[in-house]
């Protein structure tokens, strides 16, 4: 096949960071998704809806002239959050709260530290058909950073989904079997996103011949056989894994250095990295689904109505990307060559 074309795709979990961040983060998502749903991990995060209506203005400032991207916002789910926060983010349409363990990630230190006790906000979620979105990890020193997804399936999520049946549940950038395993056999309100870089790389792309900070993202990178799950299941065409980047900027200056971020900055390739991985497994019939159509099922949102067309044809990834002031960002895969190329007119 040399060429394909999709329903226009919209990606499920993405950071654009703030300020002058955007006019480089905006227009880079939005030259292939139509909509996305950004993560409210600034500092300080997004806690309430006019955080989040105030972050969309400036989200929407830096579209490129003439774009109809659409940003779908999220809040940051905080130990104070309450059932009224959640009834009023109901009210100005905001689909979904992110529910980030406390020390998980980058910004996660206003994060819940005490899950059963927001199980009130949870039930007020379900309430408003609001979705909540989950950062997968427990954050306990002594659980292993390679096992910590695992673990918050059974300690965690496990139980949110049995109490609470009816919560539409993502289940973010999942890593690991026992994750695919685990949202294939629980009931229809759970899915999960799948990154780019979780389908491309193993834990040896990571650590093999030099540590390489720019595949340094949280949930780290697995062995292999997790990777092999993941990409099995995207073959798969199962309704309930789709496309969420989780693109996530850091500059150059603080992914190489000696505590670095975690984060890859996927958005300058991230449909043609999709495409590429579906080619490699003869899956190709299966990418609108996983990129246009289950994501916005599952959120209950109409599907895009235009196009996307990709050719195969290979370009190659910047090296770096310069901010407007003057900071350089190393992307995802830069200087690497990709197979399928977004056809721009
Ligand atoms: O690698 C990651 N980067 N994982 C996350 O969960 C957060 C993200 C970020 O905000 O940098
Ligand atoms: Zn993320």
């Amino acid at each position: 096949m040399q060429s394909i074309t999709l329903q226009t795709p919209d990606d499920w979990h993405l950071h654009f960071r703030d300020g002058d961040m955007l006019k480089e983060t905006v227009p880079a998502t939005a030259r292939c998704f139509r909509r996305a749903i950004v993560m409210p991990n600034l500092a300080p995060p997004v806690r309430t809806a006019d955080d989040a209506l105030a972050y969309r203005s400036r989200i929407l400032a830096a579209r490129p002239e003439g774009s109809e991207f659409e940003p779908l916002m999220t809040l940051y789910l905080t130990d104070r959050t309450t059932p009224e926060d959640i009834a009023q983010a109901a009210a100005a349409g905001i689909p979904a709260v992110k529910l980030y363990p406390a020390g998980a990630t980058t910004n996660s230190d206003a994060a819940v530290t005490d899950l059963e006790g927001r199980y009130p906000v949870l039930e007020a979620l379900q309430k408003h058909k609001m979705l909540l979105l989950i950062h997968g990890e427990v954050t306990d020193a002594h659980i292993d950073i390679f096992d910590r997804e695992r673990v918050f399936i059974d300690e965690k999520l496990k139980p949110i989904v049995e109490r609470f049946p009816d919560l539409r549940v993502v289940f973010e950038h999942i890593t690991t079997k026992e994750a695919v395993e685990f949202v294939e056999s629980t009931h229809a309100n759970v899915a999960a996103t799948i990154t780019p870089q979780h389908l491309l790389l193993n834990r040896n792309d990571m650590l093999v011949g030099g540590i390489r900070p720019h595949n340094y993202c949280l949930p780290v990178l697995k062995r292999n056989i997790h990777q092999q799950a993941l990409r099995a299941v995207v073959a798969s065409g199962s309704p309930k894994f789709f496309l969420g980047t989780d693109s996530a900027p850091h500059v150059q200056a603080k992914k190489e250095t000696s505590c670095g971020c975690a984060g890859c900055y996927s958005a300058w390739a991230a449909i043609e990295l999709y495409a590429q991985v579906f080619d490699e497994l003869g899956a190709l019939d299966k990418l609108e689904g996983f990129a246009s159509h289950y994501g916005p099922d599952f959120y209950g949102l109409p599907r895009n109505s235009g196009t996307i067309t990709l050719v195969k044809e290979d370009w190659r990834i910047p090296e770096s990307i310069t901010l407007a002031d003057g900071e350089p960002i190393v992307p995802f895969m830069a200087g690497q060559s990709v197979p399928w190329k977004l056809v721009t007119d």
